[in-house]
């Protein structure tokens, strides 16, 4: 079981915060985001208490879970915002965050996309690679601005974590490789419509040895120091997210003060400003999916099956990485089953849990599965037709709807017959 401040049994019932999951699942039905606002305050602040030394700005990484209301949370708190589209744009000026506090990044950004970014004002784009960085010079001289660009380095570090989330080993598509960089200097004296204001690097995600992101930033040092010798006036060292959560008690995350202890002291002395992208540190215990068993099966082999409401369509990462999330009885069972909670889909890869030991629930009862605040409901789809989940977001005892459940209406309003 997750040991959690936010999600915890009050009377034998499971609650986030002060309110019953059983009673939000009666009012708002099922599958459901549950979401409380007080776990992302304490993450966003545990964070920043982290780094308190080092002058660094935090763009939560929108792509992790971009409701309006989240992201609105983490810009109350001082966050700006990391996006990777034009769509993520859009939400994060929709959540009120302001232009100068989002930096772009992607590595294929549409020309569309570099106008939106120009046009809306935004603190810096991250270029990927010396045609992006033509493409941007060539847009903001037609707008007749000079870009603020940072280039995203691929410091050829593989970080240890899931083969699809490591994103700083040259063999990725990400960044432009160190021994590119005399080249991009090159380029970018001759490119009147871009200011190079930063350096930037993004290692992978769930990492969880800190030593990655020093062998990392070290590379990054090198480069910084490289364009200082040349002139350019760097501004800002983006470090990138990738910092670790606990999604198996068994599998602690390195608490967050050990990655600050490495980093702040290889930073501080630049007298530059260290921008963070943490994307899943933020979000991904603050919410779980509220999901209804409507039946209990068991095959040939005895083996017992929970079906739920929810699926893949709503939380895909078990079947996409193999990763793992908690799922707990809603109402507390002293004895448990050993069970496979699987989705509605048709899909054998539809599943959260496989022979785990779980509270033993019947028919009709919910069970949340834990830990689905990042790269959940975002990773969400409408395969086999299914609907777009509600999200709610408590704080204490009050419940607030933050996205509506989608209706048959919907799925088919952009089709024409
Ligand atoms: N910055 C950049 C440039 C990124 O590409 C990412 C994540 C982040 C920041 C935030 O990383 P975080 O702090 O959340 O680790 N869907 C996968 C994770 C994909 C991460 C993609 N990039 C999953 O469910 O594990």
């Amino acid at each position: 079981m997750l040991d959690s401040n936010f999600f915890r049994y009050t009377a034998a019932k499971l609650h986030c915060d002060k309110v019953s999951l059983e009673e939000l699942a009666a009012t708002f039905g099922t599958p459901l985001f549950v979401t409380s606002r007080r776990s992302l305050i304490e993450s966003c602040q545990t964070f920043e208490h982290a780094f308190k030394e080092l002058p660094h700005f935090t763009c939560y990484s929108v792509k992790a879970n971009f409701n309006l209301a989240v992201i609105g949370t983490l810009a109350e708190l001082g966050c700006g915002c990391d996006v990777n589209s034009a769509g993520e744009l859009y939400r994060a000026l929709q959540a009120g965050v302001a232009a100068e506090k989002i930096i772009f990044a992607g590595v294929g950004k549409r020309a569309d996309e570099i106008v939106y970014a120009l046009e809306s004002g935004v603190l810096m784009l991250k270029a990927e690679s010396l045609s992006e960085l033509q493409a941007i010079n060539r847009i903001a001289g037609e707008l007749g601005q000079r870009a603020a660009v940072a280039i995203r380095i691929n410091p050829n570090v593989t970080a240890e974590t899931h083969p699809y989330i490591t994103t700083g080993d040259s063999k990725e598509k990400f960044g432009i490789d160190e021994a590119e960089l005399p080249e991009v200097f090159s380029l970018l004296a001759s490119l009147p419509h871009i200011k190079l204001v930063g350096l930037d690097m993004h290692i992978g995600s769930q990492i969880f040895d800190p030593e990655y992101y020093v062998a990392a930033t070290m590379k990054l040092l090198a480069m910084f120091k490289a364009s200082r010798a040349l002139g350019f006036a760097i501004e800002f060292l983006d470090i990138g997210g990738g910092f670790p959560v606990t999604y198996d008690p068994l599998k602690p995350a390195t608490p967050i003060e050990q990655f600050a202890e490495k980093l702040i002291p290889m930073l501080q002395p630049l007298g530059v400003k260290v921008i963070f992208e943490p994307g899943r540190y933020l979000v991904a215990n603050a919410s779980v999916l509220l999901t209804r068993i409507l039946y209990k099966k068991s095959n040939h082999t005895k083996k017992q099956f929970f079906v739920v409401d929810a699926g893949m369509t709503e939380l895909i990462r078990p079947a996409l990485y193999q990763s793992h999330h908690e799922v707990q009885s809603v109402t507390f069972h002293e004895e448990s089953i050993v069970a496979d909670v699987v989705g509605p889909i048709c899909e054998s890869s539809d599943f959260f849990a496989r022979q785990r030991s779980i509270g033993a629930a019947e028919e009709g009862e919910l069970l949340a599965v834990m830990s689905s605040g990042a790269y959940a409901a975002v990773m969400g789809s409408n395969y086999n037709g299914r609907l777009r989940p509600a999200e709610v977001m408590v704080d204490g005892s009050e419940v607030r709807l933050i996205r509506k459940r989608e209706t048959l209406e919907q799925l088919v309003q952009n089709e024409l017959l």
